[in-house]
């Protein structure tokens, strides 16, 4: 106009960046996409929506927790929506597919919560889009049995997993491992598939062989499902777990008096864990588990290393996220080793009395 300065100096058009999120937010761990959903959106609020000079967009896609519609999912983000960088999946039996898909295209993934190795190396060949925000099983597997061994003073386990999980399969045999390297003795190894349901004939044997340790590395649907048959059998075995076992829909009195090693504990006293879990706790009305504050580390160090490389890019926000060092998540300083994994320390629960109690930290 002519009204004297009353003109805005002309800005340049905000270019927008388009963030993935994957997680099973239906079927049958359907809990641990509900809090890494809800941290995700929360880490993204927390940014203002904005990202360096980049306004945020976001798009959220289900995997329910199946391999071929993780690919699928992950097929659309990158090709329809054009997503630059993806957060997720949560397991790992579909994060290591969506890996593969990925790394193809040139887009940059980061799980929250993977932690099979295959996840971000493939027969030994590094993918280097793929990265994540927790330790990987051959660390948890050896913390549950190091725990076994010298807590417990367990001298012989039983193992049930199933033969069509990457994550299970993995810890099986990362545990066993390291117990039976510890002079431990593994008296029952039984394979079951995912759609069983009765265990009773495995669970009969193994009541026979009265096992001090019954190690369950599943997700807790089908835990709970086997410890509450075990019992019944009259296993009076110490029921051991990993990560999987972290949901509130766990069978708290099947379970209870069991132990598992996790990525955080919210008992933890660092200020910034305090911070967490109060501002979850008022936003959505529980205390976060380990999938939300990893998925909350997993999406801010992505808004890190987009902000570093300055660009909507993938390979440059892939050398950006490689560089990082010492990030400050809630979960523990973050750096990346040469696979793309964080070398972090491990925590041991126990259910107990419907909930879950902080027994010890086991750093790396
Ligand atoms: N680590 C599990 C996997 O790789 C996923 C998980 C992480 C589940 C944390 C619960 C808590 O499949």
């Amino acid at each position: 106009g002519c009204g004297g300065g009353g003109t805005p100096a002309p800005t340049a058009p905000v270019e927008e960046i388009k963030i993935g999120l994957i997680a099973p937010l239906t079927g049958d761990v359907k809990t641990f996409g509900e809090s890494v959903k809800n941290a995700f959106e929360l880490a993204i609020e927390e940014s203002g929506h904005k990202v360096g000079d980049f306004n945020i967009k976001y798009v959220i896609a289900d995997d329910r927790n199946v391999a071929t519609e993780a690919v699928n999912v992950a097929d659309k983000l990158i090709t329809q929506d054009k997503v630059s960088a993806i957060v997720g999946s949560v397991t790992s039996s579909c994060t290591i597919p969506i890996s593969e898909v990925a790394q193809a295209a040139g887009v940059v993934v980061i799980s929250p919560t993977a932690t099979n190795p295959k996840v971000t190396v493939d027969g030994g060949k590094r993918k280097d889009y793929i990265f994540r925000a927790c330790f990987i099983d051959p660390f948890q597997g050896t913390v549950a049995a190091r725990f076994a061994l010298d807590e417990l003073g367990a001298k012989t386990a039983a193992v049930l997993f199933d033969q069509g999980n990457d994550y299970t399969i993995g810890l099986k045999d990362y545990f066993k491992e390291a117990f039976v390297a510890g002079g431990g003795q593994v008296v029952a190894e039984e394979a079951y598939a995912k759609t069983d349901t009765d265990f009773s004939a495995v669970l009969t044997r193994i009541a026979q062989l009265k096992p001090d340790v019954l190690f369950l590395p599943d997700y807790y649907q089908k835990v709970s499902l086997i410890g509450k048959q075990a019992r019944d059998k009259g296993i009076t075995a110490t029921f051991l777990g990993g990560d999987g076992w972290d949901s509130p829909e766990i069978d708290w009195t099947a379970m209870d008096g069991g132990y598992f090693t996790n990525h955080y504990s919210p008992e933890d006293p660092r200020p910034e864990v305090k911070e967490w879990v109060d501002k979850y706790t008022a936003k959505y009305g529980q205390t976060p588990d380990a999938l939300a504050t990893l998925a909350y580390d997993a999406t801010k160090l992505l808004l890190a290393a987009i902000e570093k490389a300055g660009s909507k890019d993938p390979a440059a926000i892939r050398d950006a996220m490689a560089s990082i060092e010492g990030f400050q998540a809630v979960s523990g300083s973050i750096s990346f080793d040469e696979n793309g994994n964080p070398i972090k320390s491990a925590v041991i629960l126990q259910i107990k009395d419907g909930a879950q109690k902080f027994v010890t930290i086991v750093n790396p």
